[in-house]
């Protein structure tokens, strides 16, 4: 079953909508494999946003994600890179989907609540650098209501 690694953002934490968010993902059917409360090291940022480094607002970003504390999740399901993305909307608050996380919680890009995996290459890198191996294989009774 495909993995993605989630990220709420210090701003979401800081607004009390860690529930809400992972709310979204629980009721839409997808299955938590991992997951940690915990402040982000400055290296660990970089090296989460090292594809980044060379964007004008790579500091800035460093700077939001070590702002204060995260919740750091691995989350599984039936093509869910794609779906935790499209649960959370595009990347600009401003032209997200209604009823996505960040149409529905944020309004700007650098404080945009969210973060997730964008392909199968960076899930895998991002949950190694992220949990190593404190992935938990579990089943779910409800699995074979969700997933055909
Ligand atoms: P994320 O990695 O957080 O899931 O977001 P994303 O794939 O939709 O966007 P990405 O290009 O990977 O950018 C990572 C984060 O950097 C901030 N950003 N700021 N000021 C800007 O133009 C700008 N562009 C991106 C956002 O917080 C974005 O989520
Ligand atoms: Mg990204």
């Amino acid at each position: 079953m495909e993995k993605t690694f989630v990220m709420i953002k210090p701003d979401a934490v800081q607004r009390g909508l860690i529930g809400e968010i992972i709310s979204r993902f629980e009721r839409r059917g997808i299955k938590i494999a991992a997951m940690k409360f915990m402040r982000v090291p400055h290296e660990l940022a970089e090296e989460h946003y090292e594809a980044l480094k060379s964007k004008p607002f790579y500091s800035d970003l460093v700077t939001y994600i070590t702002s204060g504390p995260v919740v750091a999740m691995v989350l599984e399901g039936t093509n869910v890179i794609k779906v935790a993305r499209s649960t959370m909307g595009v990347t600009n608050p401003a032209d997200a989907l209604s009823g996505t996380i960040r149409a529905d919680f944020a309004l700007e890009i650098g404080r945009n609540v969210v973060h997730g995996s964008d392909s199968e290459e960076n899930a895998l890198k991002e949950i190694t650098l992220w949990f190593g191996e404190n992935v938990t294989d579990w089943q779910r009774n409800v699995d074979k209501w969700i997933f055909e």
